[in-house]
């Protein structure tokens, strides 16, 4: 063989591709830096299985799971509901594509309807970028409609946010690092400080605003809930300025805050919601969610997608759906929120980590002190290497974001895990 990689298949004979042969990890993580385009940094470790909140590497290690696979996995791994949803339904129907019903897709979104208490329609997709590229759609569709003042098709998105990785979805993403090297982007965002209402009523002004987008908890940016009372001034003046309100609950939907929407909590509604990650706890799936004043205005051939509404996909769904509403995952959500949050604190005495430790319900940030700022990286290979996957949002922000049925004692396990990875990480 060459040696000048040329070909690729190189370096890898075929038997250490068979699962069989239980490859070691370093072989496989060899794999992935050879063949994945390199727009990801993973720890170095190779998942394996899961089971409730713990996950196996392939090395047979264990690991507690406060990441949920970036707050997807949020009936934890192996969820048994889940798997006789999804086997059942791989043995009757796989696809259809939506030239065709199935029965999944329909109940899904009747179901969606009804938990969502303010949308009229449901369009399903397959992630969360896919459901806000079509709210983006929807807003610029319903706000050159008829009567409509033609110059209003700005979106207003705050500093810090996080609406996915598409052209449109991370121009409304209002952070400069995930948009380098991609202009031009499209035309139509204005960007805001995130809870600061002045600044939005100074957004208003040139009278151009079709729509404004926001997280109730903003993810990615540094888990930063809207203050009290934020997103009811938001919708006073989205109502004020006939503009729309969209809520991107990708990340914060579905229980996560201990509501199956995180808005219920400001006692506000949308008119355009997008749900992903927790939708399908797993399985791809996203959905937009249509309230009235926007649910009648993309008719026949104004978007779509091939997967969307996906029958295994939707199959998943409509139990996540069920159990992530249930009183017995809610009220889950606010008893281990509370132990979470008292567990960092006495870590915070003991060692003096944190500057701030934020959130809601089982999404939580925890700032680090100016002496560790930008070590979130580092401080999360300790945490792999105690036995516990841990999340970032940016370098300064620990993100916890573990399964919503997450028990006392394996709560109580991962704070000891982190106590003693944040020791060993102050020591190195
Ligand atoms: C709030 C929010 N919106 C949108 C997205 C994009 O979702 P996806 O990665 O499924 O495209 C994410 C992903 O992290 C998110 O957190």
């Amino acid at each position: 063989m060459s040696d000048n990689n040329e070909n690729p298949h190189d370096g890898v004979a075929p038997e250490t591709t068979m699962l069989s042969q239980a490859p070691s990890s370093t072989s496989l993580t060899d794999l992935g830096r050879r063949y994945w385009l390199p727009v990801y940094k993973p720890r170095e470790l190779v998942l394996d299985h899961g089971k409730g909140a713990r996950l196996w590497d392939t090395q047979g290690r264990e690991y507690l799971d406060f990441g949920a696979g970036i707050a997807v996995n949020a009936l934890g791994h192996q969820d048994p509901d889940l798997l006789a949803a999804l086997t059942t339904q791989a043995h009757k129907l796989w696809h259809s594509s939506n030239v065709f019903y199935t029965e999944p897709s329909l109940r899904l979104a009747e179901e969606l309807v009804r938990a969502s208490g303010f949308a009229e329609r449901v369009f399903l997709c397959n992630s969360g970028a896919e459901a806000n590229e079509a709210a983006i759609k929807l807003v610029r569709k319903w706000a050159c409609g008829e009567g409509r003042p033609p110059q209003r098709r700005v979106i207003v998105t705050f500093r810090g946010s996080f609406h996915g990785r598409t052209l449109a979805t991370v121009t409304a993403t209002a952070q400069p690092k995930y948009q380098e090297g991609y202009e031009p982007l499209p035309e139509g965002f204005r960007y805001v400080e995130f809870n600061d209402p002045a600044a939005l009523e100074a957004a208003f002004a040139t009278d151009d605003v079709a729509a404004v987008m926001l997280e109730p908890v903003q993810g990615e940016g540094g888990v930063v809930p809207a203050a009290p009372g934020f997103l009811q001034h938001v919708r006073e003046l989205c109502d004020k300025h006939d503009a729309l309100l969209v809520l991107d609950e990708i990340q914060c939907g579905m229980g996560r805050t201990g509501t199956l929407f995180a808005h219920v909590q400001d006692n506000i509604q949308p008119d355009i919601a997008t749900l992903a990650k927790a939708l399908g706890c797993g399985f791809p799936i996203g959905a937009m969610l249509a309230g009235p004043k926007v649910a009648e205005v993309m008719q026949y051939g104004a978007h779509g997608t091939t997967f969307g509404g996906n029958p295994m996909a939707a199959a998943v769904a409509r139990v996540a759906l069920a159990k992530l509403a249930s009183p017995q995952v809610l009220s889950n959500v606010a008893r281990q929120a509370h132990a979470l949050r008292l567990g960092l604190e006495r870590i915070n005495q003991a060692l003096a980590t944190f500057d701030e430790v934020r959130g809601r319900g089982l999404m939580i940030g925890a700032v680090l002190t100016a002496r560790w700022k930008g070590r979130a990286g580092t401080i999360l290979d300790h945490a792999a290497g105690h036995g516990l996957l841990l999340l970032q949002a940016g370098p300064d922000v620990l993100r916890f974001v573990p399964p919503l049925t997450i028990t006392d004692a394996e709560l109580r396990d991962g704070l000891d895990r982190l106590h003693a990875a944040l020791q060993d990480f102050i020591a190195a």
